[in-house]
């Protein structure tokens, strides 16, 4: 971890009332710790607007009697294996499915295979989400221990 710095900020009694509503309506033991994670996200935003290597993942929720639907899943996922690097398949009731896919590349290439399953007859939803590799990320901070 790095040395600490002190630094104080101006900013608008509404706006500091709202932080410290932020703050204890959180996990955060206090604004140091909320402040650090925002600024971390914002890195994290930067990473994805440079187009750098991101980790994401889709979650799939399918009917897997809709014919030939896993046969598809399946197919994408060896066109982009470059890109896909684990998933994981729930069997949530008789009909339904759900696939975790998690993800390592381009955002741009991730949300191309995400939309390639999302248009898929069958495919009820499809999430996607965008981390970070945790290159660009500072370290630093005690929580999340
Ligand atoms: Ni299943």
């Amino acid at each position: 971890m790095s040395d600490l710095v002190r630094l104080s900020i101006s900013l608008e009694a509404d706006l500091a009332a709202e932080l410290d509503r932020l703050v204890d309506q959180s996990r955060y033991e206090n604004r140091s710790e909320f402040v650090r994670d925002l600024i971390r996200e914002r890195l994290v935003d930067e990473e994805w607007a440079r187009g750098g290597e991101v980790l994401g993942t889709i979650t799939l929720i399918y009917d897997h009697h809709q014919n030939g639907l896993t046969d598809k899943l399946n197919e994408l996922q060896h066109e982009y294996h470059a890109n896909v690097l684990a998933s994981t398949h729930v069997h949530l009731d008789h009909h339904n499915c759900a696939e975790m896919i998690m993800m390592r590349g381009k955002p741009d290439v991730l949300r191309e295979l995400t939309d390639g399953m999302r248009k898929l007859k069958g495919v009820m939803h499809a999430a996607f989400a965008l981390s970070s590799t945790g290159k660009g990320i500072v370290r630093g901070g005690h929580h999340h221990a």
